[in-house]
């Protein structure tokens, strides 16, 4: 899928794109179907809500799950951010956040970017989020919020959030939230939060202020964040375990635009379990990917 001039215009002015209904409800169905199980594991990869049982988020299912592998090839996914990046990507991240009815907690105000900078020493913005919804999202079960225009702000000081919740965070302070949303048109725009049904997508860039509040509703929000950087971006050091932060920095390459609805074959090499070496991490940060293999 490729992106019109109105498209990119509108993505350089605000940091995001929606995409209504983009996958239909035959494509989401097997996705849908694998999440109850993967959540269901005893593994690291799933992060649990604090004093919960609910899962958070679900690292990595790309990698053992013939499901989620497919998508994370899928062309409607991968190839718009390639147009933007004029460049291959690879996989960064694959998260299936579950934002679960009744229990899903909230993230605070944040931009990915400022996590895999000050984290993972991401070089630089060159890596952006695409997220698919699994379920309907609607204005009660904790919507992603963003406040349009913030992507031009570049990188914003940012705290580590070790405590409000299971996951720690590099996150924005309410002072500078309040500017940020006041200069975005204050109660008219400042703050956007696109819903809509089951298969919708949103692209966002890694530097666009978002957060998203408790689901307090009984539906569930499950929806998959892809998160593709572009290939001579890749991180420089592995001070994060490798089902959060990916350490193969192949070039993704598309399947088929039906490639939810037929068994094309993937590669899955977590499938048997996660391999030792995805739990170690280092502080040491390294200069190239030579170096890192
Ligand atoms: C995120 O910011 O990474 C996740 C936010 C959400 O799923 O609401
Ligand atoms: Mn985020």
């Amino acid at each position: 899928m490729r992106l019109s001039k109105e498209q990119l215009e509108q993505f350089d002015r605000e940091g995001y794109l929606f995409f209504p209904s983009l996958f239909t409800p035959q494509e989401t169905a097997t996705l849908n179907a694998a999440v109850p199980e993967l959540y269901s594991r005893r593994e690291a990869y799933n992060v649990r809500e604090r004093g919960s049982d609910a899962v958070r988020t679900n690292f990595g299912a790309h990698m053992y799950s013939e499901p989620f592998a497919r998508l994370g090839r899928h062309p409607r996914m991968v190839e718009p951010v390639e147009d933007l990046f004029g460049e291959q990507l690879y996989m960064h991240q694959f998260k299936i956040n579950g934002k679960m009815a009744f229990e899903g907690d909230v993230w605070q105000w944040h931009q990915d970017y400022g996590t895999w900078m000050n984290d993972d020493l991401m070089p630089t913005e060159r890596a952006m989020n695409v997220a698919i919804f699994l379920d309907d999202v609607n204005e009660f079960n904790g919507p992603l919020m963003f406040i349009p225009g913030s992507h031009k702000k570049g990188v914003i000081d940012a705290k580590h959030d070790l405590t409000t919740t299971s996951y720690p965070l590099w996150t924005v302070d309410n002072d500078l939230i309040a500017q940020l949303v006041a200069r975005a048109g204050g109660k008219n725009g400042g703050i956007v939060s696109p819903k809509g049904p089951a298969g919708s997508m949103i692209l966002f860039h890694s530097c666009l202020v978002h957060a998203s509040t408790s689901n307090l509703s009984p539906w569930n929000r499950v929806s998959v964040y892809l998160s593709l950087c572009a290939v001579s971006n890749h991180i420089r050091r592995h001070k994060r375990p490798e089902y959060i932060a990916h350490r193969d920095f192949s070039p993704i390459v598309c399947l088929p635009d039906d490639c939810l609805l037929k068994d094309y074959p993937v590669s899955v090499p977590w499938k048997h379990g996660l391999p030792a070496s995805a739990l170690q991490t280092t502080d040491v940060p390294f200069a190239d990917a030579k170096q890192a293999a």
